[in-house]
């Protein structure tokens, strides 16, 4: 069975193909970098009406497979920005009517946890989903993937991507920051928001803003933000483990690149006897293959949708999923 999916929930658009054994056949994204500023939905989302059918093309192509070969198509329904949900929605629609195959809108969330615990050895890991908009703790309990924890202000990825912006350094701000840090050695003090299970990261940015204005390098910066902001990540992430007894620990999203973080949530996981998993990086950040991998679990596990039911959801919660096919 060979399943398309389509992501574009935010600023990167993509198609991957999938089979039943998660071999990843194709994966090619195309992302929007704003000349100056933030992220605009519309125009997003007009990038993504541009790309999507090459990406389509594209990915038949790397994949070796005429679209005709393709058994199901998914796509992600939410959480994400309203104008790029629908622009994908439409597409994986049109393609699912003219293949005539089934559709299934895939929780985004969800696919960066079932994406890792198909390329890796991970069994039921506890995932700290680390992206531009979210940042979540979340394991499998009772049918369901649960947030155990959360941001409760702004994503990590959001915050080092403004504090860069802030600091005249191109977007996305993160794997430069990443850079920059090594040439930091001063480690100033910066607020660590950890409120029982969650953590927060505005007043982090609104500190470090005020630091460069007074003078702080931002290689010191960049350095004091990543130990901070990391050690929150992995103290959180840790009570989860202990809470849930569980001793493998998953990363995803476009920050589980950095490897400083690998190596701080890295060392807590041996120093507990547990183990980390991290997928490779184009299967970290937003892609098309973890929605085509998610949505043929869904689709084995029995789930259906009708054209009326892949209306999109901005605000869809990890945890609305019901987990049919585990
Ligand atoms: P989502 O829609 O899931 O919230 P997103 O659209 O922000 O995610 P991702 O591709 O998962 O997309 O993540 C992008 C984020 O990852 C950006 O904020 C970017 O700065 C950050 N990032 C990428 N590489 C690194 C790195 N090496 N270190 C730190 N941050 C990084
Ligand atoms: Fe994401």
């Amino acid at each position: 069975m060979l399943a398309l999916g389509i992501e574009g929930t935010a600023h990167t658009v993509g198609v991957g193909i999938v089979d039943e054994g998660c071999r990843v056949l194709a994966n090619v994204y195309d992302m929007v970098k704003p000349e100056k500023g933030g992220i605009h939905p519309r125009e997003a989302a007009n990038h993504h009406a541009e790309a999507v059918v090459p990406l389509i093309r594209k990915a038949a192509d790397v994949a070796g497979v005429d679209l005709a070969e393709i058994d199901l198509v998914a796509f992600s329904q939410g959480p994400g920005l309203g104008p790029c949900l629908r622009t994908v929605a439409t597409a994986a629609r049109a393609l699912a009517l003219s293949l005539r195959r089934p559709i299934v809108g895939v929780n985004h969330c969800v696919a960066h946890l079932e994406i890792g615990r198909g390329v890796t050895e991970a069994k039921d890991p506890v995932l700290l989903y680390v992206s531009g908009g979210n940042t979540q703790v979340i394991a499998f309990a009772r049918g369901r993937y649960r947030v155990f924890g959360e941001t409760l202000d702004i994503g990590i990825g959001n915050m080092l991507d403004k504090f860069a912006r802030e600091c005249g350094l191109p977007f996305p701000g993160g794997p430069i920051l990443e850079k920059r840090a090594q040439d930091g050695s001063k480690l100033l003090r910066l607020p660590y928001s950890v409120k029982g299970m969650d953590v927060a990261f505005s007043g982090m940015l609104t500190a470090a803003l005020a630091l460069r204005k007074h003078g702080a390098s931002i290689d010191d910066l960049a350095y004091s933000i990543q130990e901070v902001a990391f050690a929150m990540l992995t103290e959180v992430t840790e009570r989860a483990m202990a809470h849930l007894d569980n001793e493998e620990v998953l990363l995803g999203g476009g920050v589980a690149r950095n490897a400083r973080l690998q190596e701080m949530v890295g060392r807590m996981a041996v120093d507990r006897g547990a183990q980390m998993f991290v997928p490779p990086g184009d299967l970290c950040i937003d892609n098309g293959a973890m929605i085509a991998w998610t949505g043929l679990q869904m689709h084995r596990g029995g789930v259906r949708m009708s054209m009326a039911e892949t209306i999109v959801d901005q605000r869809f919660r990890t945890d609305e999923v019901r987990v049919t096919w585990r």
